[in-house]
């Protein structure tokens, strides 16, 4: 019989209190850097949600947002490249300023794909934000405009990232020790 698979996540990498000081610290330069423009933020589904919930809220502009749903094809922890959209945005982002939020930027594929889809559709500007970043797994040419903060390579979970659909609910960020 094959032996079961547990996931141990108790070891806190990132605890809530350094996850709400960096949201903070990330709206309040958002604010100041976008100063008297408005923006356009896009969650990326499901991972991004409550990043951007807090995030939103840590920003003081005039702020309109959508989400979008990728897939990318592969399976697991494995990120293929190849991004098929599950849900477009509702609205035109023409003249826009906008900005991309994301959970983590591992390989940078799937932003690197998203980032190109969407400034085809002529927005003022378009930068991102994620929450993490593990520059040791990129593959694509791509880095965010504002960084939460860089995590080693490690499979990660909690405040919006999971595995198998599960832990999204996390109020810290772990890390997953397959035994
Ligand atoms: P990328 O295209 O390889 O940058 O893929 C990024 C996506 O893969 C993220 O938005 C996450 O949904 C997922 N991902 C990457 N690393 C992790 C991780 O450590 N834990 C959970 N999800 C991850
Ligand atoms: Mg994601």
């Amino acid at each position: 019989m094959a032996a079961k698979k547990k996931y141990d996540f108790t070891e806190v990498l990132i605890s809530r209190e350094q996850l709400a000081d960096k949201v903070a610290e990330l709206g309040a330069q958002i604010s100041e850097d976008y100063q008297g423009e408005s923006l356009f933020l896009i969650g990326i589904l499901k991972g991004s949600v409550p990043f951007m919930a807090d995030l939103m809220r840590a920003i003081s502009l005039d702020v309109e947002m959508d989400f979008m749903s990728v897939s990318s094809y592969g399976s697991g922890t494995k990120t293929s490249g190849v991004v098929r959209i599950l849900k477009d945005l509702d609205s035109d982002i023409a003249g826009k300023n906008v900005l991309i939020v994301e959970d983590i930027i591992d390989s940078g594929l799937t932003l690197a794909y998203l980032k190109e889809y969407l400034a085809k559709r002529n927005p003022k500007s378009i930068k991102i934000v994620t929450m993490l970043s593990k520059p040791a797994r990129r593959k694509a040419d791509i880095e965010a405009d504002y960084t939460g903060f860089v995590v080693d390579d490690k499979f990660i979970v909690g405040y919006g990232l999971d595995i198998d659909q599960k832990y999204r609910n996390l109020p810290y960020i772990s890390w997953i020790k397959e035994d």
